[in-house]
């Protein structure tokens, strides 16, 4: 298995990591990002805001998108990515799947043919407590591309925090699939708090099945996994 776990009980010093790992990457000339939302991303995204790193020769592609609230909505992954980095850290192009596309499906399609015209450097992962990545939600094909998926309860409930209620969290999205996830040269996975321990756990017995989406990751040459959990 090709994947390198790191536990670093101080979260501060995790992300300095994953800093760390994403500098090296520009240094060794890496031009284009996959990019994640959610919580665990805020720290990583505030330590490259405050970063003197230069992604403006760079493009990003993101993972994922909600379906059915307009960009501009303030839970949107656009309205995210903005705030929380290309405001400050301006790339040259970045991409997001649009949500607010007239046929979603054709969308998903588009924004495939876009991830296979470019050479993915490295892909930024988090994990959802039910072991999804983007939202790739268990019992998804590894074979995966992107696709439009109905969110599970569980995950509707994880992301209810940043709503004003259930109700209004979205109930489809567009993500990248497994296998879209899976042609990036590197990738970078973080995992913070014990929600996420029966996640990372499957994934160190290395045990690969599509009911934990994450565990198709011990099929990929180069990742680099850093958690606070002590799992190793
Ligand atoms: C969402 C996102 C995932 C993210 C997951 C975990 O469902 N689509 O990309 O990894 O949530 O989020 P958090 O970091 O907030 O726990």
């Amino acid at each position: 298995m090709a994947i390198k776990f790191e536990v670093w009980q101080n979260p501060d010093e995790l992300y300095n990591r994953a800093v760390d790992v994403i500098s090296t990457q520009l240094q060794d000339g890496a031009t284009t990002f996959g990019l994640a939302t959610g919580g665990t991303m805020i720290p990583l995204y505030k330590k490259l805001r405050n970063s003197s790193l230069d992604f403006s020769h760079c493009q990003s592609v993101n993972l994922d998108e909600y379906v059915g609230i307009p960009q501009d909505h303030s839970e949107s992954y656009y309205t995210f990515m903005k705030n929380q980095l290309f405001e400050a850290k301006p790339f040259q192009t970045t991409n997001l799947p649009n949500g607010e596309a007239t046929d979603v499906h054709e969308e998903a399609n588009r924004y495939e043919s876009l991830l296979k015209s470019l050479n993915l450097d490295v892909q930024l992962l988090g994990v959802g407590e039910n072991g999804h990545i983007g939202f790739n939600e268990p019992s998804t094909p590894f074979a995966s591309e992107t696709h439009v998926v109905e969110l599970t309860s569980s995950t509707r409930e994880a992301n209810a925090r940043f709503f004003n209620s259930i109700d209004e969290v979205p109930k489809e999205a567009i993500t990248m699939g497994i296998s879209s996830i899976l042609r990036a040269n590197c990738i970078l996975l973080i995992a913070v708090g014990e929600k996420k321990r029966a996640a990372i756990e499957a994934l160190v017995k290395g045990e690969v099945t599509e009911d934990i989406p994450v565990t198709s990751l011990c099929n990929h040459p180069n990742v680099i996994v850093l958690t606070d959990l002590n799992v190793i």
